[in-house]
């Protein structure tokens, strides 16, 4: 008997449902009977049940999701020209109420391949040699929406989610003693489910982090899960909100993790011009073709961002590869890159400024009338 007829019909077409939903494919192979395809294709962990009705709220019919839908496409917006994320892009990777298992929002398997444990305990030990604030023991991961988490004897659960976060923290600590700056105000761009905002909320008491994007399923996620975390230091802005809700507050720093290399020179340029507007001093970035920033455009040929950021004023002041043991990047496979940008004053004879040397003080911020009064500290960790 065939190993995939050891089932009746019925029940092994909801065996196969149930494997698929977590990512797993059952295919005939010669002499064996099921083959993983896990570092393949979207998956999610089941094993953490849903939050109390979480399967009930993230459906594709909810109204808010609704909602910003139809806001979004009448704001006609330059952000909104999406090369990858259309609607069938979306269909394909996203399971609305497992939004934190291997999609489109954040890579668990898939780039890893099929040693990603074993190169999940080195990233969790080069971090665990570099964590002065404690964050992988404060911050926590418990799995919920389908994070594929991993568990090592002596350590605590981890995930992508977390030891990314906390790597890209410790970044923004070398470089602009982030984590000591609990009066500032973060716009993240591309927020995704708001990965950031959380860990980062939970790392900086009292620091604001807004959340914009252009696509709403991922706004719509934002909103959810910040609320579900308890989150109050951090907010969702939607897309049309975007302009006015900046003009409350003075933007210390904008980030943008995996989303420029992800969308268009024209919606790029719309954000760039909101940072200009909003007189944002500094841009961090992490692109997804090593240290080169390019956007990705409709017919997949790419363009450089660079000189859209020199157009306004900004100079690259740092980069570094996301690991600083030289070894880390052939171990894990992933040449990933921190980006910063500083937006520093012109010469006075109108010339771009040169680089400050790496680590030096960032500029002055703007003017501090612009501040919005501090937020209610607080967060939650996981
Ligand atoms: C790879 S995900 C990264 C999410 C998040 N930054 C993180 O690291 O967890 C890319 C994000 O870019 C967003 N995005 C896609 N097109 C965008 C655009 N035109 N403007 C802003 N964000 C966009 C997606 O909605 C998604 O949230």
């Amino acid at each position: 008997m065939r190993p995939h007829r050891l089932l009746p019909g019925p029940l092994r077409r909801r065996v196969r449902r149930l494997l698929a939903r977590s990512g797993y494919e059952v295919k005939r192979v010669r002499g064996a009977g099921v083959v993983v395809d896990q570092y393949r294709r979207p998956s999610f962990d089941v094993s953490t049940e849903l939050p109390e009705g979480a399967g009930d709220y993230l459906r594709p019919d909810n109204p808010r999701l609704a909602e910003l839908r139809k806001r979004y496409a009448a704001a006609d917006s330059p952000m909104s020209a999406h090369s990858v994320w259309t609607g069938d892009y979306l269909r394909d990777e996203l399971d609305l109420p497992w939004f934190r298992g291997d999609n489109s929002y954040v890579y668990q398997f898939r780039n890893l391949g099929s040693d990603a444990r074993m190169k999940y305990y080195v990233y969790l030990r080069d971090l665990a040699t570099r964590d002065p604030a404690d964050l992988l023991q404060r911050l926590g991961e418990d799995g919920r929406f389908g994070c594929w988490t991993f568990h090592y004897e002596g350590w605590p659960r981890v995930s992508r989610d977390l030891l990314d976060s906390i790597n890209e923290l410790y970044f923004l600590d070398r470089r602009l003693q982030l984590l000591s700056h609990r009066d500032w105000t973060v716009l993240d761009i591309g927020a995704g489910y708001g990965r950031l905002a959380h860990r980062a909320t939970s790392a900086v008491p009292g620091i604001v982090w807004l959340c914009a994007d252009a696509v709403p399923e991922s706004s719509f996620l934002c909103e959810y899960y910040l609320r579900h975390r308890g989150v109050t230091g951090a907010h969702m802005l939607p897309l049309d909100e975007i302009d006015a809700r900046l003009s409350e507050h003075r933007i210390d720093l904008a980030v943008n993790v995996h989303s420029f290399s992800e969308t268009t020179e024209q919606s790029v340029r719309g954000w760039l011009d909101l940072l200009v507007k909003h007189h944002v001093p500094r841009l961090f970035v992490v692109p997804n073709d090593g240290d080169r920033l390019l956007t990705r455009e409709p017919d997949r040929t790419r363009r450089p961002i660079d000189p859209l950021l020199a157009e306004r004023g900004y100079t690259r002041t740092a980069c570094e590869p996301i690991f600083l043991d030289r070894s880390m990047p052939r171990i894990m496979g992933m040449d990933d890159h921190f980006l910063l940008y500083e937006r520093l004053p012109r010469e006075p004879d109108g010339s771009a400024p040169s680089a400050p040397p790496a680590g030096s003080a960032p500029p002055a911020p703007p003017d501090p009338s612009r501040r919005a009064p501090p937020a209610a500290s607080s967060s939650t960790s996981s």
